[in-house]
């Protein structure tokens, strides 16, 4: 198969959105949009992906620069003038490319890889130059229409804003998908002019040129219409997302996931869960999660980046960000995990249990009320109700290690850096700043002084002093 280069149309304004925030950059299952057919580009192999920025170029670009892949590279459109002056932008980032060129638009996130494969042996059987997908819509309001002559050959796009009252009934729709050959693609792109109501110079044209110089162009419909959706406006953007979230949740209750309520779940498309697992109401799991057999995610928990083993029970109102957690460990309910947490097994994180960057090992216990910051937990260790890492001194963050099989009494705090050695105890109520040897008890309690008969002797006192009278309010 020939080369695959892609470029991405994203530098437009997205006006109808009523936003500050790029368009592509809006989400749908906690992804921005332009990370859709990036992720498809990648998919297929595409050996240099073209991200054309313009509008806000700097937040787009910095939103995939993290992504660190060499393959993906951007090219500036300084003014946006449309859609194939959008293209054109993209030529120096392909100098030296020649092979096949595909088209996607920034806006457009539900293609599959399937259909981008369908459309490409198309265009090889056809040995066309151009080759674009259509669409069939009942309702095809705002997309550029396709005409076709009598025999059914394509002869070019009509946008909407350009559409006479007859052309505007046609259902065969543009969803915006191309695929050239580079030497045509750019030889061409010059040639547009921006003759149109929207004085742009419009890329679809490429099709009426095409079709002047004779060569040869393959049209393919998609099977799922739904798959070319383009967003223009939070409506839109709703719409795709519960287009994708069934799609989702078909693919996960197909291979074996209990959801509970699948209208009201929110499962990224790149997140894996093993079978018999029970996915409840209102969960949202997102980025790249990944969850085990037979676990169970209550209602209202979300999860993002985390990686969950078998049998783990996250129960209802947990946050898990950036975390992993081993086989058997109950989370919650209403823990949270943030970034750089790791739990190990059959370890019970209890209600308004909060980690951060904490390792916990397993067989450990924290089930109420406690804060964990950087800190190192072992193996077997019971955390008491209300412990408190006070891993911060307002300058920098320090460490707390506990050893395996330490018992840690309730409402403790550990100045950190502190560290405590295997098996000591720490009595409740107690503020650790020094490192507790193995085997000892440390207790930092103040005497407690007992005063007897002393409520009595209050009342009395009380009473004298009540008889001058003055109530204060
Ligand atoms: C475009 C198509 C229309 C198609 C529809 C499908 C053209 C002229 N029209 O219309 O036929 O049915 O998509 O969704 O191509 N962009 C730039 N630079 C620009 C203008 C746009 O990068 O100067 C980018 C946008 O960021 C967006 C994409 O190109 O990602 C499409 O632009 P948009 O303005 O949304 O085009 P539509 O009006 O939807
Ligand atoms: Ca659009």
């Amino acid at each position: 198969m020939s080369k695959l280069a892609v470029v991405i149309l994203a530098a437009g304004e997205g006006k109808r959105m009523k936003s500050e925030r790029p368009k592509v950059l809006h989400e749908i299952l906690g992804r921005p949009l332009v990370d859709y057919p990036v992720d498809l580009a990648l998919s297929l192999g595409a050996e240099r992906v073209v991200v054309v920025v313009g509008v806000q170029a700097e937040q787009v670009k910095a939103h995939l620069l993290r992504r660190r892949n060499p393959r993906i590279r951007f090219a500036l459109q300084k003014k946006q003038l449309g859609t194939g002056h959008a293209t054109l932008a993209a030529a120096p980032a392909l100098k030296g490319f020649s092979g096949e060129v595909l088209i996607l638009y920034g806006d457009v996130p539900l293609l599959t890889p399937a259909t981008i494969k369908r459309l490409r042996a198309a265009h090889h059987k056809k040995r066309a130059k151009l080759s674009l997908i259509t669409a069939r819509l009942a309702e095809p309001r705002g997309y550029g229409r396709i005409l076709r002559d009598s025999s059914g050959e394509v002869l070019g796009i009509v946008e909407e804003a350009d559409c006479t009252p007859g052309q505007r009934g046609i259902t065969e729709a543009n969803p915006g998908i191309y695929l050239c050959e580079a030497g045509f693609l750019f030889r061409m792109l010059p040639q547009l002019k921006k003759d149109n109501r929207q004085k742009e110079y419009y890329l679809t044209d490429l099709v009426g040129l095409a079709v002047a110089e004779g060569v040869l162009i393959a049209t393919l419909e998609a099977h799922d219409p739904r798959e070319t959706f383009g967003i223009n406006s939070r409506s839109q953007l709703g719409q795709a997302e519960a287009v994708l979230r069934a799609r989702v949740n078909a693919a996960l209750m197909e291979s074996g996931v209990t959801l509970e309520d699948p209208e009201r779940t929110w499962i990224a498309p790149g997140v894996k869960i093993g079978p018999d697992t029970v996915i409840e109401s209102g969960a949202r799991l997102l980025g790249k999660s990944r969850i085990g057999r037979a676990c169970v995610i209550e209602a209202g928990s979300r999860l993002d980046d985390s990686d969950l083993g078998n049998r783990v029970e996250v129960r209802a109102g947990s946050v898990l960000e950036s975390s992993t957690v081993g086989d058997d460990t109950t989370i919650g309910p209403m823990a949270r995990l943030r970034p750089g947490s790791m739990v190990g097994k059959r370890v019970r994180i209890g209600n308004f249990v909060e980690l951060k960057n904490a390792r916990v090992g397993d067989d450990t216990k924290a089930a109420h009320l406690t804060y964990l910051g950087d800190a190192r937990v072992g193996k077997n260790v019971n955390i008491g109700c209300g412990t408190i890492t006070c891993n911060y001194d307002g300058v920098k963050k320090s460490v707390t290690v506990i050893e395996d099989d330490v018992f840690v009494g309730s409402d403790t705090q550990f100045i950190a850096p502190v560290k405590v050695g295997k098996g000591a105890y720490i009595g409740s109520g107690s503020t650790i700043t020094r490192n507790v040897p193995p085997g000892a008890l440390a207790i930092t309690r103040a005497p407690e002084k007992h005063k007897p008969g002393w409520a009595k002797k209050r009342a009395e006192l009380k009473k004298k002093g009540g008889s001058s009278g003055k109530k204060k309010n």
